[in-house]
């Protein structure tokens, strides 16, 4: 039995392909329509006699640029693009089913009204704001240091919720709460305040907009049991499925970029059971 599929297309062909109410939770991170191509380079700094820069004891250094990675952001008509896709992922999604969608203050409210279009207003469960601080600082506006993650579920009499399970933060005025309560910290609320992934830090692996495994533990944590079905189909580095083998779920992932493909190979080496497959051989 596989624990995890890696499909390399569009996304659209691929969820055209899975069975109707066959996936326990969706997460997703589209692009974001920013504009522009997102790039990631891989930077190294050594110690060398003919660098430009002089650093710790006098030595002299240089930066050395490793290789980078991309996607292009850019849509005429984001809606359109993300609409039949939304409505691939509703029909998917299990009687149980729930689905966080990541995007930033650019489309937000877009994707809250297509959202409500296509699952109901009911079916609406949390706005949740994921907080950092990392990154430039215009000085002509408050500085954007948040996404929205937009949560919706299938049927809001029979989803999955598991509280007990979540990570818990500390309290903000621990005094005021008593020893044992601040001892055991507390659920979080409908914001999340996490780091991004540090960017010489263990856990990057060279991808732009790559997102934290701690935000996706949370998620998988909270929204679905071991052995649920996990689907993400804008997967970039694969962060969703990372988390979800830790954690007992099996995973589908699917992105069209080849750059992305060849980043998953190498964060799931090692791990047994991950199939890779084309769109073309599933139409065949
Ligand atoms: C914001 S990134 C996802 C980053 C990911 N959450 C991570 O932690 O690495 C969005 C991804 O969607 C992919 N993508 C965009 N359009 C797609 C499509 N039509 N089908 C499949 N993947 C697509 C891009 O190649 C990119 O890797």
């Amino acid at each position: 039995m596989w624990r995890g599929r890696v499909y390399f297309g569009d996304n659209l062909h691929v969820l055209q392909t899975l069975p109707t109410e066959s996936v326990d939770l969706i997460y997703i991170d589209p692009p974001f329509n920013t504009g522009k191509q997102q790039r990631y380079t891989a930077l190294r700094t050594v110690r060398s006699e003919s660098g430009d820069r002089v650093g710790f004891g006098g030595n002299r250094y240089r930066t050395l640029t490793l290789g980078s990675r991309s996607f292009i952001d850019i849509f005429d008509d984001y809606l359109a693009f993300l609409e039949p896709r939304l409505q691939e992922a509703y029909r998917v999604l299990a009687p149980h089913g729930s689905l966080y969608f990541h995007i930033d203050y650019r489309e937000a409210h877009y994707c809250k009204v297509l959202l409500d279009a296509i699952f109901g207003r009911a079916c609406f469960l949390n706005e949740i704001i994921w907080a950092y601080d990392y990154g430039g600082r215009p000085r002509r506006k408050w500085p954007p240091k948040h996404d929205t993650i937009l949560l919706y579920v299938k049927d809001p009499d029979r989803y999955v919720f598991n509280p007990d399970a979540i990570d818990r933060v500390p309290y903000m005025a621990p005094a005021l709460v008593g020893a044992e309560k601040a001892r055991r910290g507390k659920l979080p609320t409908d914001v999340w305040w996490h780091t991004i992934v540090p960017t010489n830090g263990r856990e990057r692996v060279g991808y732009p907009t790559q997102k934290p495994l701690g935000i996706l533990r949370r998620i998988i944590r909270a929204s679905s049991h071991p052995e649920h079905l996990v689907l993400d189909f804008f997967a970039g580095s694969g962060t969703t499925g990372v988390a979800a083998l830790e954690l007992g779920r099996r995973f589908i992932l699917v992105d069209n970029n080849p750059e992305a493909i060849e980043v998953m190979q190498k964060r799931f080496h090692g791990w047994d059971g991950i199939e890779w497959l084309e769109v073309e051989a599933i139409q065949s």
